[in-house]
């Protein structure tokens, strides 16, 4: 009698879990929230080949890929994912075009601390794109995130560029004139250097960017000379602990 309690609880629990599965198809690796309109994916691992309709957020951990690429975005239908957070695993390049099909994203995260290769045209086709958090990449420098950033479709809504933490463990140099001119066809208004281990700034180079940019963080930076900085109309400049809103 109890033996067949104890059935039944536990086959319709597994219906239960059956039937949210089979309502929301959630990925295998993943883990969905949802609510009423929205689901966000937490996946491990893989890129899933599908997603659950109106998925609008989608972060993986852990990607075991050598190589990001088109064909890894090219099965499911990532038209309704605005962010997207890519974190951790063994990922050491991210090739030309690999967001073709993502390409209704506002914020894009690629942290990976095997990344050593950013192709050009890597973020080719990300014209909505409002952030780019770029930070936590340690072996990657300036001069391959400027490569990566020389892209024909990008259009002006990139807002915020966050490359806390580059090369962290490359020897100290200085942040080029060419860096910035990059920038400066995008009219960014937040940019993060911090924990960055450039020595030297070349100040004319930054005031490129001086009609946008609002905010600059340089927490944890040595930089020989900072007075120049009091000259740049910026709304908020933090070389110590501090954050934005973002
Ligand atoms: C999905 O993520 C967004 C922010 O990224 C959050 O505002 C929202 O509440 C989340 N929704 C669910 C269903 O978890
Ligand atoms: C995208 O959102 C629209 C409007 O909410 C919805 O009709 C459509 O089915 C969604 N597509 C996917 C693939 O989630
Ligand atoms: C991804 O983009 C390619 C090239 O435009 C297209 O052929 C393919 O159908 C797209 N895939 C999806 C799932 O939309
Ligand atoms: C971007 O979103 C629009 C609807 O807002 C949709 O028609 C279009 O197919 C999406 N683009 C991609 C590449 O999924």
């Amino acid at each position: 009698m109890l033996e067949s309690y104890g059935e039944i609880i536990f086959l319709s629990h597994f219906m239960l879990v059956y039937m949210a599965s089979v309502n929301y198809d959630c990925p295998m690796a993943c883990e969905c929230d949802i609510d009423d309109e929205t689901v966000n994916l937490s996946c491990r691992r893989t890129i899933p080949d599908t997603l659950p309709l109106n998925t609008r957020v989608v972060s993986i951990t852990d990607i075991e890929y050598e190589y990001l690429q088109q064909s890894d975005f090219n099965n499911a239908r990532w038209e309704n994912v605005t962010k997207l957070y890519l974190r951790g695993g063994s990922v050491n390049s991210v090739f030309s075009d690999t967001f073709w099909n993502v390409s209704n994203l506002t914020h894009l995260q690629i942290s990976f601390p095997n990344l050593k290769k950013i192709s050009v045209n890597a973020f080719g086709q990300l014209t909505k794109l409002k952030t780019l958090d770029l930070s936590g990449n340690f072996l990657i420098s300036f001069d391959v995130v400027a490569d990566a950033l020389r892209v024909n479709e990008f259009t002006n809504n990139l807002d915020e560029l966050n490359l806390h933490s580059l090369a962290m463990f490359l020897t100290p140099s200085e942040l080029k004139e060419t860096f910035f001119l990059q920038l400066q066809r995008f009219s960014i208004k937040r940019l993060d250097l911090s924990q960055s281990n450039f020595k030297k700034l070349d100040l004319i180079a930054l005031s490129y960017l001086g009609s946008s940019l609002e905010e600059l963080r340089m927490v944890g930076v040595d930089l020989a000379s900072l007075m120049s900085f009091f000259y740049m109309p910026l709304r908020h400049t933090c070389f110590q602990i501090c954050s934005f809103s973002t």
